[in-house]
């Protein structure tokens, strides 16, 4: 047991604090699995620190206040070019010799907590609270993967650093209350800190959230040495710094990461300063709110004041009405905005938001910018009231008791119909290339598409007819749309547009279910048995089921020969059975998942590194590093084609 723990100690390392795993999902799952059943047989020997307790403790009253061993204090900020050579004057005037360097690391916008080790494990966590005492969340911060719940180094010691939500995981969590009717957080620091701060740790274990170390108490001699030691000691550390010279040298640092923090994973607010030496760092000491060799060099905030022209309704393919904001437009940090999505009515009541208003408006994590506040009232407002009734249908608008939504119930409204096509041939669903929105829109208007399956009976002569469609680009649309019908099981169940089942839930589904047959027949009990799916989930799968329409459109994308089916647990005699395959670059039909789920079915592994166990690499278009690794380990290349052929399918043109 102890062999598996430390195997799987060394994988978790690998995937959440390197980011370079070398096994696959199911690999480690298995590992896991193997270890939940020792450790039901022999309860004697589990122990604290297992990988399968990191959401051990039960739901807690409330968090304890602890003492901080030496005050979590801020940092003193500096706004301009000026206030940070201000800063390097100070440092030379109170140090003997001259500073021997700078580190400059990205200041990370997340909320901080100090996180104490002993005898090789994780002791306790503790946020930043008052700065003295702060509040202990041991059992919450447990379940953040890239922190170590063990470490090689027994002596006392503690970690200092930052708790975030990385931007994917801010959006897709906003997305999930959204569809459940909950408020969205503002920003992912607002929800790094409600997800650490909530009572049930299994809450916060949902949440991926990640944990970047900067500070080591005690620490070696130099901030650069901390910032290697806690990497060698397992911890995620910011890899974008640098050891500076001089302030011109951070000041390039800092220009360079204010222009390419949109392509970072996550929010920064600025960049943190330090004097490297600990010797040095002990001789500046400390004032009563922070210390004197340190400084926050603040990025502006991303916000800019714009006019509020107008706000329209768009209907989305559940009926949703949610209010769109159209905008000056002008520029945020340099990204032109014209749209803001406002959510529903009750955020414009808030925000007090009439049209003609000037408005200040900020990007955090979201790709859509949001509204702050009114910047100034307009000369002639306009004020806003959600519609009585559907503006594209005229039905009824239903806004139900408890949700902040407002719905248009007419199952056949084109707004819907046309937003259900457009999502269910977009690239991440059934990828039909060329079936866009303009082209829906032509086809509806002939009253040629009045639901999913008629895409399977269009026939290239009625496309051809159409306004800026040639033969060639209708025969592109009828090879996607046969292409489509050989997509995935989760893709099909995706793109239906079941309430409150989106891409990751149709995946769990598809791999529970194995058949959009046995999906259909299950009662809500059996559906509950998918991860993830919850009453209200099962109730809107059962209704959409049980619906007649939805029945029958049902049978025509069958009767079209759509793929109904995926295996439900892979097997292990397939064709690539001993093979191991690393996929890199994009594939010209299909995702890295996709593959890597199609080579895993057929009994092949795959990895997320190149090394001589390699068998094979499946390489797409702009395949970088792997590639070269590959090349110099004389690992065989593959297309997608051969992929294909290797499993049984055959190549495709
Ligand atoms: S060092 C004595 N390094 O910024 C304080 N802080 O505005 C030492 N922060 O409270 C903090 N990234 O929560 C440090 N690379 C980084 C940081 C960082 C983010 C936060 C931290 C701190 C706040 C100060």
């Amino acid at each position: 047991m102890e062999q598996l723990r430390t195997e799987i100690r060394h994988h978790e390392h690998l995937y959440y604090v390197l980011d370079s795993p070398v096994i696959t999902d199911a690999d480690y799952d298995a590992m896991i699995r193997r270890l939940r059943a020792l450790e039901e047989r022999h309860p004697d020997l589990i122990a604290a620190d297992s990988p399968t307790v990191r959401v051990g403790g039960a739901p807690r009253e409330g968090f304890q206040q602890v003492n901080h061993s030496e005050p979590m204090l801020s940092l003193d900020n500096a706004l301009n070019e000026g206030e940070l050579r201000a800063f390097d004057e100070r440092v030379r005037g109170l140090l003997s010799d001259a500073p021997h360097a700078y580190v400059a690391e990205l200041k990370f916008d997340g909320l901080s907590l100090a996180v104490r080790y002993g005898g090789g494990v994780l002791k306790q966590a503790i946020t930043r609270g008052d700065g003295g005492t702060g509040e202990d969340v041991t059992e919450n911060a447990r379940t953040i993967r890239s922190l170590p719940l063990r470490v090689a180094t027994t002596e006392p010691f503690e970690v200092r650093g930052e708790v975030v939500m990385p931007n994917k995981a801010f959006q897709s969590l906003n997305e999930e209350r959204e569809q459940q009717g909950l408020p969205r957080y503002a920003n992912p620091r607002n929800s790094a800190a409600g997800s650490l701060r909530v009572l049930d740790p299994a809450i916060t274990a949902g949440r991926r959230l990640d944990f970047y170390g900067y500070i080591r108490l005690p620490a070696p001699g130099s901030q650069w040495e901390s910032l290697e030691l806690l990497h060698e000691e397992g911890f995620k550390v910011g890899r974008h710094r640098r050891l500076c010279t001089d302030i011109d040298e951070l000041l390039a640092f800092i220009q360079e990461w204010e222009s390419k923090r949109e392509t970072l994973p996550f929010e920064i607010d600025g960049v943190v300063v330090k004097v490297d030496s600990q010797a040095q760092q002990r001789q500046l000491g400390w004032t009563a709110r922070a210390p004197r060799w340190a400084i926050a060099f603040k990025y502006p905030p991303r916000q800019a004041e714009t006019a509020l022209r107008s706000i329209a309704i768009q209907v989305g393919r559940t009926g949703v009405l949610t209010p769109v904001a159209h905008l000056g437009p002008g520029p945020v940090s340099g990204v032109m905005v014209s749209r803001a999505t406002l959510h529903n009515e009750d955020e414009i009541e808030r925000l007090g938001l009439a049209a003609g208003d000037t408005v200040v408006i900020e990007r955090s994590g979201d790709v859509i910018p949001k509204i702050v506040k009114v910047a100034r009232h307009g000369d002639e407002r306009v004020k806003f009231a959600m519609p009585r009734h559907c503006p594209v249908c005229g039905e009824p608008v239903v806004r139900a008791e408890g949700e902040v939504a407002s719905r248009c119930l007419n199952p056949n409204c084109p707004a819907r119909l046309k937003e259900s096509l457009r999502y269910f041939a977009s690239r991440g669903v059934m990828d039909i290339d060329g079936m866009g929105e303009a082209l829906i829109e032509q086809l509806a208007g002939k009253g040629l598409l009045k639901s999913i399956a008629d895409l399977y009976q269009l026939e290239a002569g009625q496309l051809a007819g159409l306004d800026r469609m040639g033969e060639k680009s209708a025969a592109r649309i009828m090879r996607g749309i046969e292409a489509s019908k050989r997509k995935s099981l989760a893709r099909l169940i995706n793109g239906l547009g079941i309430p409150f089942v989106g891409e990751r839930t149709a995946v769990l589904l598809g791999g529970t279910f194995g058949s959009l047959d046995a999906i259909a027949q299950a009662s809500e009990e059996k559906l509950q048995e998918t991860p993830e799916v919850g009453v209200k989930v099962a109730q809107a799968i059962r209704r959409y089921f049980d619906n007649g329409h939805n029945r029958e459109m049902i049978e025509r994308l069958r009767a079209a020969g759509l793929n109904f089916t995926q295996e439900k647990v892979r097997s292990e005699d397939g064709p690539l059975s001993g093979l191991t395959f690393v996929i890199t670059g994009t594939l010209p039909s299909m995702s890295r998942d996709e593959a890597k789920l199609m080579i895993e079915h057929a009994g092949g592994k795959t990895s997320g590194a190149v090394s001589k166990k390699t068998d094979f690499l499946v390489a797409g278009e702009a395949a970088g590093s792997k590639l070269e690794k590959a090349n110099t380990l004389g690992v065989k290349i593959i297309d997608e084609e051969a992929l294909r052929r290797m499993v049984g399918e055959g190549g495709r043109a």
